[in-house]
């Protein structure tokens, strides 16, 4: 079941995450956070540091963990996810460095840094997960056709992806890596508390796919039908279809 908030502009779209996430922040003294990459949620990021240097919320006992990360950008490149979540997060909020937790693209071993991302994550109940979707339906990097009882795995991404992400690479498909280590749609699924923030009409489809079609692997997204706390928060673009 859907919990669906539909609002008029991204900035209020980003206050109804922000005020769900606050909840959880505030109300256990170690949240464990499940956080997202992309666009979608840096406008609650920024309130999350606004209220930070406000009224104090305190992140110092919170766990974090991300979803997902590039493979073959070293973390220094500015667009590793590790470099994202540090400018547009970590670095406006207390959270110690050692609480938190990104997948390793640079790994020697890929695989083996798969499996010692799952065994971290699994020792915790993440108690909120942000989440963005693809246009394509794809949630983390589980593309189309990933099994719904995915762990934490290397994903190709596919064309579609590449090109919607080209836009933080210069507009360069060619720079956008080919591969990435992602949670699973079975890791996400664990998370005790799912906010999911779309806005526009090129996440239109996707949106109504994952709400209303079938519960298919071929839309990943869809799995989210069988979770049973999950709010969506749209602008009137993403919500058109619905
Ligand atoms: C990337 C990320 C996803 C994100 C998606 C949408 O592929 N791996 O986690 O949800 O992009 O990004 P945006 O929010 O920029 O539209």
């Amino acid at each position: 079941m859907f919990n669906t908030i539909i609002r008029k502009n991204y900035d209020e779209v980003s206050s109804e995450a922000f005020k769900i996430m606050k909840e959880v922040v505030t109300g256990k003294k170690n949240a464990v956070l499940g956080l997202a990459t992309g666009s979608s949620p840096v406008g609650m990021y920024k309130k999350m540091i606004a209220d930070h240097n406000s009224n104090g919320t305190s992140y110092k006992d919170c766990l974090t963990f991300n979803l997902d990360e590039y493979v073959g950008l070293p973390k220094s490149h500015d667009q590793s996810y590790y470099t994202f979540m540090h400018e547009n997060l970590f670095s406006g909020i207390d959270v110690p460095e050692e609480n938190i937790h990104i997948p390793d693209g640079s790994a020697a071993d890929e695989k083996q840094a798969c499996i010692d991302y799952e065994t971290e994550l699994k020792k915790h109940t993440v108690d909120i997960q942000i989440l963005g979707i693809g246009s394509d339906g794809h949630i983390a990097f589980n593309e189309p056709g990933c099994p719904f009882a995915s762990e934490t795995h290397l994903m190709d991404l596919t064309e579609q992806t590449r090109k919607d992400n080209a836009r933080f690479f210069d507009g360069d498909i060619d720079e956008v890596p080919t591969k990435a280590i992602t949670q699973g749609l079975a890791s996400i699924m664990r998370a005790s508390k799912i906010v999911l923030i779309a806005t526009g009409a090129n996440k239109a489809e996707a949106v109504y796919n994952m709400i209303h079609g079938p519960k298919t692997e071929s839309c990943p997204a869809s799995i989210l039908q069988d979770h049973k706390d999950v709010t969506v928060i749209l602008d009137e673009a993403a919500a058109s279809k619905l």
